[in-house]
């Protein structure tokens, strides 16, 4: 299935705006929407002028509930600190209380967006090293989609490897253009094209490469793939981002390899934040 972008208002004509009213405390213009299945889709917003974030950080962002207060969510910003908009990668929760609503959001509406972004997937938690590997699961790949555009990201390592798992193949296709548009950006492409490797697995779908990153580090496969050694707490850098579960079981396995989680208060080797709660 091929992703679904508009860029104008003209599909917002037919059915009712979710947004919020303009004039609503920190409201953003939806500038564009783009579906890529029906369980996840992307959209741009205006950044607003006084903006400012690090890359790998998260905000809220949301609507107002039938009462008119705000429902707020995290959300890690998926773009990069550099860019003139803002943007984020979602989930559809055909059940949840924003993303019910969110999935139906047009060019044109106003979104809720809080301007104090937090978060511990920045590059100021962890101390220098030679590969930064990114472990990203589902959705978890949002903060990387800021992180791999960052141009101190390839100042300071030498090789980057974005990892990113999902259940099936139409869940990568995020990833996937991500990566191309990444590699052709004008101001990071050739950085990029030369340091940044990715590494797509599927786990329930037939794909190029199946099984659980958690596996594929445990027998070796990831290492042989990419051509690296085994993961070391002198050369390699972590960051992590998925489900619980998969936080958990990386983080053992790091930590089997010596390595130590760190915080912006104290860095350290890796560093892990959930993609999403329950
Ligand atoms: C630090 C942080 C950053 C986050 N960043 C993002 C992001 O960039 N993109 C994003 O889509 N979500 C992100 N989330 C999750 C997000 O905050 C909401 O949970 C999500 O938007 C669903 O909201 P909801 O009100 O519809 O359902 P909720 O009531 O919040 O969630 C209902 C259930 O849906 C499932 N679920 C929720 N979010 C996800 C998800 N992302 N992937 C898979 N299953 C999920 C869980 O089982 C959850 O219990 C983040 C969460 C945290 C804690
Ligand atoms: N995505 C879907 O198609 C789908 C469909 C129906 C319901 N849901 C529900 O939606 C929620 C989120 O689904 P999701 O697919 O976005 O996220 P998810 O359940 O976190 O799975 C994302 C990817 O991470 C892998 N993974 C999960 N736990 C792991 C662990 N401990 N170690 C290593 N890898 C791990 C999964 O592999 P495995 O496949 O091996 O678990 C999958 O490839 C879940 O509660 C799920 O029940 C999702």
């Amino acid at each position: 299935m091929s992703a679904q972008t508009s860029t104008s208002a003209s599909s917002h004509d037919t059915k009712l705006s979710v947004g919020v009213p303009a004039d609503t405390k920190d409201a953003v213009k939806v500038l564009s929407v783009t579906h890529w299945n029906d369980r996840l889709f992307h959209f741009e917003v205006e950044r607003p002028s006084s903006f400012r974030f690090r890359s790998g950080e998260f905000v809220m962002i949301g609507l107002l509930n039938d009462e008119g207060k705000p429902l707020l969510r995290a959300y890690s910003i998926a773009a990069p600190f550099w860019s003139e908009t803002l943007a984020f990668y979602s989930i559809k929760v055909q059940d949840g209380p924003l993303t019910s609503k969110l999935q139906n959001i047009a060019v044109g509406d106003y979104i809720i967006m809080k301007t104090k972004p937090v978060g511990t997937l920045v590059l100021d938690a962890l101390i220098p090293g030679k590969r930064l590997y990114m472990i990203a699961t589902g959705t978890g790949i949002a903060p990387f989609a800021s992180l791999i555009r960052d141009p101190e990201v390839y100042e300071q390592y030498d090789e980057v490897i974005l990892t990113h798992t999902c259940r099936e193949t139409d869940e990568l296709a995020y990833g996937k253009w991500l990566i191309e548009e990444t590699k052709k950006d004008p101001l990071i492409g050739e950085l990029a094209a030369a340091q940044l490797r990715y590494y797509p697995t599927t786990t329930r779908d037939e794909s190029p490469k199946m099984g659980r990153i958690t596996t594929l580090i445990e027998n070796g496969t990831l290492y042989e793939d990419l051509n690296v050694p085994p993961l070391s707490a002198e050369t390699d850098r972590v960051m992590i981002c998925g489900s619980m579960g998969l936080n958990t079981d990386v983080k053992a396995l790091l930590e089997a390899a010596g390595l130590e989680e760190g915080a912006n208060s104290k860095p350290a080797t890796y560093v892990l934040e959930k993609a999403f709660v329950g």
